[in-house]
């Protein structure tokens, strides 16, 4: 399997986004083709701290863990806010040093997709057509904000 099929089946059950340091458990992603570059394209509610984060950055990284590890991390980074706690030190856990220019990633996961932002849009919950998807994903509104980033470099760890 290539890194982008491991990576779409481990969104499934969680990667990491990070920022600044802090990891935010996501679940959504797209690799895609974007102005004839191969791009990441993140979604990130407005009320998350990441949000905030990402106004003073320019880049991301997303790490994606080994299948099957990192459970704890995931629901740990899935549910806490880097508003609170550090969330790396509360987990006893550690960055690697970015390769391409972008953040440094979760420690221990298999890939690190670094990524430059190119695009940054507010999603207009108006403008998603289906009723059902309105109501279950913004019925109170805190819209995901697309962020598009140009895949600068992609790199593994060893299991
Ligand atoms: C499996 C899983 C997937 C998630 N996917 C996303 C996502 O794609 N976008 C998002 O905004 N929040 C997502 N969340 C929620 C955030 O990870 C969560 O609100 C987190 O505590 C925010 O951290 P922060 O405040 O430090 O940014 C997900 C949570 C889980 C458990």
């Amino acid at each position: 399997m290539t890194w982008m099929q491991d990576t779409a089946e481990q969104l499934k059950k969680g990667a990491f986004l990070m920022v600044k340091g802090n990891p935010m458990t996501i679940g959504w992603g797209q690799f895609g083709v974007l102005w004839s570059k191969p791009t990441f394209s993140v979604y990130v509610r407005q009320s998350r701290y990441t949000h905030s984060l990402l106004k003073d950055s320019d880049t991301f990284t997303v790490s994606v863990p080994f299948t099957g590890t990192m459970q704890k991390e995931l629901a740990s980074c899935g549910t806490k806010s880097g508003r609170d706690v550090n969330k790396i030190d509360a987990l006893h856990a550690s960055l690697v040093p970015a390769r391409f220019g972008a953040q440094d990633g979760f420690a221990g996961c298999r890939y690190h997709i670094e990524c430059r932002i190119v695009y940054r849009i507010d999603l207009d919950e108006q403008l998603l057509s289906d009723e059902t998807l309105r109501n279950r994903y913004y019925a109170e509104g805190d819209t995901h904000t697309m962020l598009v980033g140009v895949i600068t470099g992609v790199w593994e760890e060893a299991e």
